[in-house]
C-alpha cells in the first residue's frame, strides 16, 4: 500500500535512533537465497562467518541466532554451569546476565567506570578477593568501547578465570590494535538492528580455540556430529548424524547469512561514517555544559555503536569518589526524562543508554540487591541519554538534534 502524502512528510521529518545501511544489494542477495531453495544454515552463513573471522582476525567465527545465544553457547561450551560464579558489569543489556542464568551459574555484578561505561578493574579486583567460586568474567565492550582487557586478563590469569567477552556492541572497536572479542577465550557479537551490521536477529562467536569452536558448532545444532550441509554433500547423506552432547537449535538461516555477508562487504564504510557523525556530535556539543560526552581512552578505537552522554554534568561532578547525592540524581532523572519526552514529541528518537541490570525486577528480587549497591551503574541508568546515530547521517540532521537538546533541556 502506498503511504499517503502526509505520513510521508511526517516520517521524513522523524529522526530515528539508528537505521540499517541497506540498499539493493541486500534485496538481491536475499532473493538469490530464496531462488536457490536452500534457506537454512548453509553456504551463505559460512561466507558471513569467514568475513567476520577475517575482519576480526580470528581463527573461527560461528554464527548463531542472536547475541544472547552466542553468549549462552560460549559460556556453556567453556564449561560454566551450576555452582560457578560469573562476574559481569551491572550496567549492560539484561541479556549479558540472562545468558549466565541460562547456564545455571550465578551472576555477580561489578560496578562500572563512569568514564568508559565498562567494568571497573579495581572493583573487579575487590570482588574477586571476596568470591571464592568465581570461575568466569564477562567484560562488555559497551556502546562500542572495549573494556580494559589488559587489566582484566591479568586478574583472570591470577585467579584462574575464563574470560568470555560480550562484544555485542563491539564490531569495529579496537584496543591497542586488537579487535573487540579477540582478547578473551571467546567474543560474542550481536547483529540486532541497533548494531552497525545487522541480520535482523543474529549473533556470532569468535575464538582462536579449535576445541571450543568445535564444541560450539555442535552445540548450536542440537549437539549433532555433522551439519546438514556436510551431510548433504557426503555419501550416505540419508543417515542422520550422531548426537553425543546436549545442544540447542541456535542456527542462523541462510537468508540472514546472505544479509550479513552483504553488510560485511561495506562494514568499513558504515563504521567510518558512524565515527564521522560521532566526531561531529563531539564538536557540536563541546560547549553544552549539561552533557558529559564519552571519550575513548588512549589506545582505544571507539566503534560508536551508540553515542551516549550523561545528563546533568553542570550539576554533578561525575566520577568523584564521595557518595553521590541521590536526591539530586532523582531530580536530574526527572529532568532527563522530561527532556527525552519532549525530544520524542519533536520526532527525535532518544533512549536511555542501557539499564542497570541489578535494578530490574528479576535480579533485584532473586539476589536482593539495592539500586545504590552499584552507584555508577545506577547513575548511568538514571542519567544516560543516547542520541540518534547512523551511517550517512547528515550534518544538518545532527544540528537539529543538538539545537533541540539545547532548547528543550529546561
Ligand atoms: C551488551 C549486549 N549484550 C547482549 C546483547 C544481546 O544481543 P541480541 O539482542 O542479539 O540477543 C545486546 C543486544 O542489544 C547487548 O547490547
Amino acid at each position: 500500500m502506498k503511504p499517503n502524502a502526509t505520513s510521508e512528510v511526517e516520517s521524513l521529518s522523524k529522526i530515528p535512533i539508528t537505521k540499517p545501511a541497506f540498499d539493493q544489494a541486500e534485496v538481491d542477495a536475499i532473493q538469490e537465497v530464496l531462488r536457490s531453495g536452500w534457506v537454512v544454515q548453509g553456504p551463505q552463513v559460512a561466507q558471513f562467518e569467514q568475513m567476520m573471522a577475517e575482519f576480526t582476525s580470528s581463527r573461527f567465527a560461528i554464527a548463531t541466532t542472536s547475541g544472547t545465544t552466542a553468549l549462552h553457547l560460549a559460556l556453556s561450551a567453556a564449561g560454566i554451569g551450576p555452582g560457578d560464579e560469573v562476574l559481569l558489569p551491572s550496567f549492560t543489556f539484561i541479556a549479558t546476565a540472562n545468558a549466565v542464568e541460562y547456564t545455571g551459574a550465578r551472576p555477580v555484578f561489578v560496578d562500572i567506570d563512569l568514564d568508559t561505561f565498562t567494568i571497573d578493574p579495581s572493583l573487579l579486583e575487590q570482588a574477586l578477593a571476596r568470591r571464592r567460586s568465581a570461575r568466569c568474567v564477562v567484560p562488555v565492550s559497551l556502546f562500542g568501547l572495549c573494556a580494559d582487557m589488559n587489566a582484566i586478563n591479568a586478574m583472570a590469569g591470577e585467579h584462574n578465570l575464563t574470560v568470555i567477552e560480550d562484544a555485542a556492541c563491539g564490531l569495529g572497536a579496537f584496543r591497542d590494535g586488537h579487535h573487540a572479542g579477540t582478547e578473551a577465550l571467546a567474543g560474542c557479537f550481536s547483529f540486532h538492528p541497533r548494531k552497525a551490521v545487522t541480520t535482523g536477529e543474529g549473533g556470532m562467536v569468535i575464538t582462536d580455540n579449535a576445541q571450543l569452536a568445535d564444541k560450539i558448532v555442535k552445540m548450536r545444532d542440537h549437539g549433532a556430529s555433522q551439519t546438514d550441509l556436510e551431510r548433504h554433500l557426503s555419501e550416505g547423506g540419508s543417515l542422520l548424524p550422531n548426537y553425543d552432547m546436549l545442544g540447542y537449535n541456535y542456527r542462523m538461516t541462510d537468508i540472514q547469512g546472505a544479509l550479513g555477508a552483504v553488510q560485511m562487504g561495506k562494514v568499513q564504510t558504515v563504521l567510518d561514517q558512524r565515527r564521522d557523525a560521532a566526531i561531529r556530535y563531539d564538536q557540536l556539543l563541546k560547549d553544552t555544559s549539561f552533557l558529559r560526552l564519552l571519550h575513548a581512552p588512549e589506545g582505544m578505537v571507539h566503534a560508536y555503536q551508540s553515542y551516549v552522554c550523561l545528563f546533568g554534568a553542570d550539576q554533578i561532578d561525575f566520577g568523584v569518589a564521595e557518595p553521590p547525592n541521590w536526591e539530586l540524581v532523582a531530580h536530574l532523572n526527572r529532568d532527563r526524562n522530561r527532556m527525552m519526552a519532549r525530544l520524542e514529541a519533536e520526532g527525535i528518537a532518544v533512549r536511555q543508554g542501557t539499564h542497570a541490570v541489578h535494578t530490574l525486577g528479576y535480579y533485584r528480587n532473586k539476589y536482593e540487591i539495592a539500586p545504590q549497591d552499584y552507584p555508577n551503574s545506577y547513575i548511568s541508568d538514571r542519567l544516560s541519554i543516547t542520541l540518534p546515530l547512523y551511517a550517512g547521517m547528515a550534518e544538518k540532521t545532527q544540528k537539529r538534534v543538538v539545537d533541540a537538546l539545547q532548547r528543550l533541556h529546561k
